[in-house]
């Protein structure tokens, strides 16, 4: 079920690095209702520019409070918008959309694998499989600052790649991904991140026979699987064709759409 809420109450904005933000605000339903890997689709302006909602993936959920995170990064008018409200201040959302990860499983040692703003849906995937699994994390970012938030949010067991080495293993998360499958095999992972890394991480995946849930982004307009806005070719598991990332995915099994 989604629900629109157009005045949802702004309870927090912290700025966590150069352009990253940790957004929360109150929408008890939309709190209630979300899967890991969902997102909401935020209008950032009462007026008509920017026209078009942005999507941005649900981080992490208070259910007790009502309350919805998101991680974002300012990218363009639309985030810089985001960026400039206050507490106090509403905001005008759509939730939980999409098809989110598959989280029936448990007793299973499980990988998540994250870069950059990737890693938000990642960190309510946590929250949700941390009591049933035994998850390690491998997030990577630009730098120290820009992986601040992943302390702040989730306390599971991560191991971390910078690209300048300020923390953890100085290079890319997908190194650290096969330094352990050299040690060990997990019954799954989830990834999210850039293209790039998805693909490296499908490669190695498919190496291990490893089950791959990936979570795309894509350029959206209506989020609901309406206009054809977002779409993205099908991988080898099915028939040749399109699939719509809003409404089919945005999580989807590594083989279902085309990433290499
Ligand atoms: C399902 C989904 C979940 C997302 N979750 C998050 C999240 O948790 N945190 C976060 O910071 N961002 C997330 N994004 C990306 C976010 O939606 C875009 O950064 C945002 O829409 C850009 O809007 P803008 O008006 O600021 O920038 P625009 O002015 O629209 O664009 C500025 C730049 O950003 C690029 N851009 C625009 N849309 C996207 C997009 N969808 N993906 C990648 N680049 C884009 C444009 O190509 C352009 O270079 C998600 C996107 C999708 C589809
Ligand atoms: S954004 Fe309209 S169909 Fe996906």
């Amino acid at each position: 079920m989604k629900y629109h809420i157009p005045q949802a109450l702004v309870t927090g904005q912290e700025k966590k690095a150069e352009s990253t933000y940790l957004l929360s605000f109150h929408a008890p339903e939309i709190a209630k209702d979300a899967q890991p890997g969902q997102f909401v689709h935020i209008k950032t302006i009462e007026a008509y520019d920017p026209l078009l909602r942005r999507p941005i993936s649900i981080c992490y959920v208070d259910r007790e409070k009502g309350l919805v995170v998101l991680w974002y990064q300012v990218v363009g008018k639309g985030t810089k918008l985001l960026s400039s409200l206050k507490t106090g201040d509403s905001i005008d959302v759509i939730g939980p959309l999409g098809r989110g990860f598959d989280t029936a499983i448990s007793g299973e040692k499980i990988y998540l694998i994250g870069g950059g703003i990737g890693i938000a849906p990642l960190i309510f995937l946590a929250q949700s499989l941390k009591e049933e699994n035994n998850i390690t994390a491998f997030f990577g970012g630009k730098n120290k600052e820009q992986l601040l938030p992943v302390n702040q949010l989730t306390s599971i067991n991560c191991e971390l790649a910078t690209e300048d080495g300020s923390i953890g293993h100085q290079g890319f998360v997908t190194d650290l991904l096969l330094r352990r499958l050299a040690l060990e095999k997990p019954a799954r992972a989830y990834a999210c991140g850039p293209n790039g890394m998805l693909e490296q991480t499908a490669l190695i995946t498919r190496k291990h026979n490893l089950p791959l849930q990936v979570s795309l982004e894509s350029v959206m307009a209506c989020g609901v699987g309406a206009c054809l806005g977002c779409t993205c070719e099908k991988g080898s598991s099915g028939e040749e064709g399109w699939v719509k990332v809003c409404k089919e995915g945005p999580v989807f099994w590594e083989d279902e759409v085309k990433l290499l």
